[in-house]
């Protein structure tokens, strides 16, 4: 016997692995139709565009293939400053921004930065797997309010704050994933936006806004972010170009406060020293010639198709058997309501149809939350394999459904 599982930490033994990791070696089985990642379509990735700045690994290639430094690339941060500047409300100075390698790192940095064990991050219920993840390992326990079409249900906030302060916990903070949230594809009102901030002021906590899925936006206007309505310094945005642009890219950033951004970078300092300057540097060439600007229509409009597709589809053959939903304006996810039904019971029985969703209990924040809710990706398959995938979920419902009248006869 070797000697790992005798040594391993407190946390080893406490963390979970991700459902939709585990679940990829299934869905590469033949024939499986998978709606369980959140990937984008490789055929929209813009690899011609991405190769021209190939040449700087020549032109510039001693500085490339140095290290870099730990806040990242100068040029790319310039470069959000500007191009952030509509969302967040004003054009932040190079002190308020820094690089990570991807948002999930910004998540794991701001954790080691806030989190002591025992302390509390409150969440939106149901909310995206790999964060909760995250404020696990750091020892945080999170506690999940739940949202309605407009998003988290801001009024719960200050009531549930109180009652864990009487307990003695400390809530460090409220993560939220403010546009076409993963996993129920809901985006907030400005009114709740602005409330969000108040409380966090008034309550002296900080917020988390995640937004990677904010640029995917295929109707309606933009909305401003919660950062931009922060008067004291309480909110740290996350951004991405995993989704728009490529996940392969392992870029993203985050903007806040002076000195919450000092302390991530510090802990960014003994996790990976710095980010990949060859990365950094293809895809701020790659954004400095416009070209992210005019990628950004063509994937909102590819995805905008599949989405459509799999309303209709869904409209079909889901709809007549009860199953609700609410249109996303944007992102990559429909969320799905499958009254009476299991859905851990239905996507065992939708694997053995070929046919893969991530169930709802698995982004469940609180005990016993989304058992009848699934998480259906569009942006990955084409509209023949979202019609067939909708149809084989369809047929594995009404086998359960009649299972269960069959046990109750
Ligand atoms: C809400 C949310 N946050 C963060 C991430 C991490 O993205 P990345 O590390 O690729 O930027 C994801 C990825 O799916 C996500 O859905």
């Amino acid at each position: 016997m070797s000697t790992w599982n005798d040594n391993f930490s407190f946390k080893a033994t406490h963390t979970r692995p991700s459902p939709v990791r585990e679940i990829l070696a299934v869905i590469k089985q033949p024939g499986m139709i998978s709606f369980a990642g959140g990937m984008p379509a490789p055929e929209v990735f813009p690899v011609e565009e991405f190769y021209e700045s190939a040449h700087l690994l020549k032109d510039k290639g001693t500085e490339l293939l140095q290290y870099g430094t730990t806040d990242g690339n100068v040029e790319l941060r310039e470069f959000l400053t500007e191009f952030m500047q509509p969302r967040l409300g004003r054009k932040v100075g190079m002190d308020e921004i820094f690089l990570t390698t991807g948002s999930q790192q910004a998540l794991d940095l701001f954790s080691w930065a806030m989190l002591d064990p025992g302390d509390v991050v409150i969440t939106e219920d149901p909310s995206y797997m790999a964060a909760i993840t995250v404020f696990m390992n750091h020892g945080g326990v999170c506690r999940g309010i739940p949202c309605d079409a407009d998003g988290i249900l801001v009024d719960k906030i200050p009531p549930l704050i109180e009652s864990l302060r009487a307990e003695g916990k400390k809530v460090k903070f409220l993560y939220t994933i403010v546009n076409f949230q993963n996993p129920g594809g809901m985006t907030m009102s400005v009114e709740r936006r602005k409330k969000l901030a108040e409380i966090a002021e008034k309550y002296n906590i900080g917020i988390f806004e995640d937004d990677p899925y904010g640029y995917v936006r295929y109707e309606g206007d933009h909305l401003p972010s919660i950062f931009s309505f922060d008067k004291v310094g309480n909110v740290l945005y996350a951004g991405s170009f995993s989704k728009i642009l490529a996940p392969g890219t392992r870029t993203g950033w985050v903007i806040g406060d002076p000195a919450i951004i000092r302390k991530m970078c510090v802990f960014k300092q003994s996790t990976d020293l710095c980010s990949s300057s060859v990365d950094q540097a293809l895809v701020a060439d790659y954004c400095k010639k416009g070209y992210l600007t005019q990628h950004l229509p063509a994937i909102i409009a590819n995805y905008r198709k599949r989405r459509d597709f799999m309303e209709e589809s869904m409209k079909r053959h889901l709809a007549p058997l009860g199953v609700t939903w609410v249109k996303p304006q944007g992102g990559f996810f429909y969320w799905i309501d499958v009254p009476g039904v299991n859905t851990d019971q239905l996507m065992r029985r939708a694997l053995d149809k070929k046919v893969a969703f991530i169930q709802g209990s698995a982004f469940a924040v609180e005990e016993g939350a989304c058992i009848h809710n699934a998480r259906l990706n569009y942006t990955y398959c084409s509209n023949d394999v979202i019609e067939e995938g909708i149809k084989r979920i369809a047929a594995a419902i009404v086998e359960l459904k009649a299972e269960a009248e069959g046990i109750k006869a």
